[in-house]
């Protein structure tokens, strides 16, 4: 018995997901352009294979005799802004049509139902509209799609009072940021009229990472007419493609090429730019509404953050995508912590190399205050589409909670160093 696991007796899981199998079952299903882009990382993948290593050095000591039959695996975000339904959620991930049909919808709308943060891309294969109507579906089915769950953990079942404490969690919106300021603006606007409550700028990726698997089908997957729908759907950058003579349901290679060309364009920017798009944002969408920085790995980029006044940081290293050779993200995670982690209204949250709930918990006890899911999710789009995300969430859910109760954990609050034993970086 646990919160989320509705798969017991009555109903058989769809699928098994330990990692190594949702891997092995995502790549039987998806093309080679599908498999290749989401599974390759930068270079030899030694930052890949450091962000899996930096969590076997920390083991979680389990704490005994502890009454944790009330127990949740809530949180509150942001001082209290948001009520979750987990300290975990939807990583921003591009091209999600190239995984499954439904894409971006399926994945916004799983979240929605879970009241689990969701995340979309600037290189989404759907409009930004939609994808917020898709979540807000998901919200609004919440109680109703949790009917047979026992959210509290206290074991009562089918249609209780338990779902109805399903939160409803917030959806952000990643930017990657083009060196054309309208198409900013225009992006920021959207996101904020459908909902999207605070933005995520992405700073290590103004151009894709050498990725030996993938360098020739990413692309290829753009080129196939997948991929570019949240720009095709751009007042500004369909001007763009008018004054260029290039039309996307005739040309969808032309038009593809052209709005890689302009997220991933390969031109730096600089501190004093995401300022700027931190004071759009919130001119447009309003004061309180957060902006966070992605793609943080060093100490001196956290502090400039924080001193800047951005709400927060995402430590990640984009999966092992982009520097190869780059130092692990969880070990990365360790020092910004140490140096601003006790900041007041700045939150360090972290991604790149979570497998499952343990990984999760290692990451919170050593200060993180939320972690971002990627591949985990991919996989499960891949394999069922809609059904195949909310089987790989509410696994990740039950996973979380069974794993609060065995280690003697109540809340996520209580979850800290003390839960850890460490041995030396390698
Ligand atoms: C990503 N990531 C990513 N990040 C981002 O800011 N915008 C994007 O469009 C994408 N696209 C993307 C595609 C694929 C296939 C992957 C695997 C990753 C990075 C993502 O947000 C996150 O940082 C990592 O995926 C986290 O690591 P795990 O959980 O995948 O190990």
């Amino acid at each position: 018995r646990n919160m989320f696991w509705r798969y017991n007796d009555r109903e058989l899981p769809p699928f098994n997901t330990h990692p190594d199998v949702l891997e092995r079952l995502a790549s039987r299903k998806l093309s080679q352009n599908g498999w290749l882009y989401a599974s390759s990382n930068a270079g030899l993948s030694h930052t890949h294979l450091a962000n899996r290593q930096a969590f076997f050095r920390h083991k979680l000591v389990p704490r005994q005799l502890i009454d944790t039959n009330e127990r949740s695996t809530r949180i509150s975000l942001f001082d209290g802004k948001w009520e979750v339904s987990a300290p975990f959620g939807i990583a921003p991930v591009g091209i999600n049509k190239i995984y499954h049909d439904q894409g971006e919808l399926a994945v916004a709308k799983a979240a929605g139902e879970l009241g689990l943060v969701y995340s979309l891309s600037t290189a989404g294969s759907f409009p930004i509209e939609d994808v917020g109507e898709a979540n807000e579906e998901g919200r609004a089915n919440r109680f109703k799609a949790n009917e047979n769950l026992d959210v509290d953990g206290e074991g009562s079942e089918g249609g209780n009072e338990n779902s109805k404490k399903v939160p409803e969690a917030p959806r952000f919106f990643q930017l990657y940021m083009p060196h054309d300021d309208k198409l900013t603006l225009s992006l920021l606007k959207r996101a904020h009229e459908s909902g999207f409550q605070a933005c995520i700028l992405t700073t290590d990726t103004s151009q894709l990472g050498w990725r030996h698997d993938d360098v020739a089908t990413s692309n290829y997957a753009f080129y196939r007419g997948i991929g570019g729908e949240l720009g095709f759907t751009d007042p500004v950058f369909q001007k763009r493609m008018a004054e260029a003579g290039v039309d996307p349901q005739k040309d969808a290679v032309k038009a593809a090429s052209m709005w890689i060309d302009t997220i991933w364009h390969g031109r730096a920017w600089s501190w004093e730019k995401a300022v700027w798009a931190r004071e759009k944002w919130q001119e447009i969408a309003g004061k309180d509404k957060l902006f966070l920085i992605k793609g943080i790995q060093s100490v001196n980029d956290a502090k400039k953050a924080a001193d800047l006044g951005f709400e927060g940081v995402v430590v990640s290293n984009h999966a092992g995508r982009q520097v190869d050779g780059a130092v692990g993200s969880l070990d990365a995670l360790e020092s910004i912590v140490k140096a601003v982690g006790e900041r007041r209204g700045f939150t360090v949250m972290f991604d790149s190399g979570v497998r499952g709930a343990a990984d999760v918990m290692k990451a919170l006890a050593l200060g993180a205050k939320f972690v971002f899911i990627g591949r985990l999710w991919i996989w499960g789009l891949a394999i069922m589409g809609e059904e195949g995300v909310r089987h790989v969430l509410r696994s990740l859910l039950a996973d979380f909670d069974i794993l609060m109760n065995v280690m003697g954990v109540r809340s996520v609050d209580e979850i800290d160093a003390s839960l850890l034993e460490s041995g030396p970086r390698v």
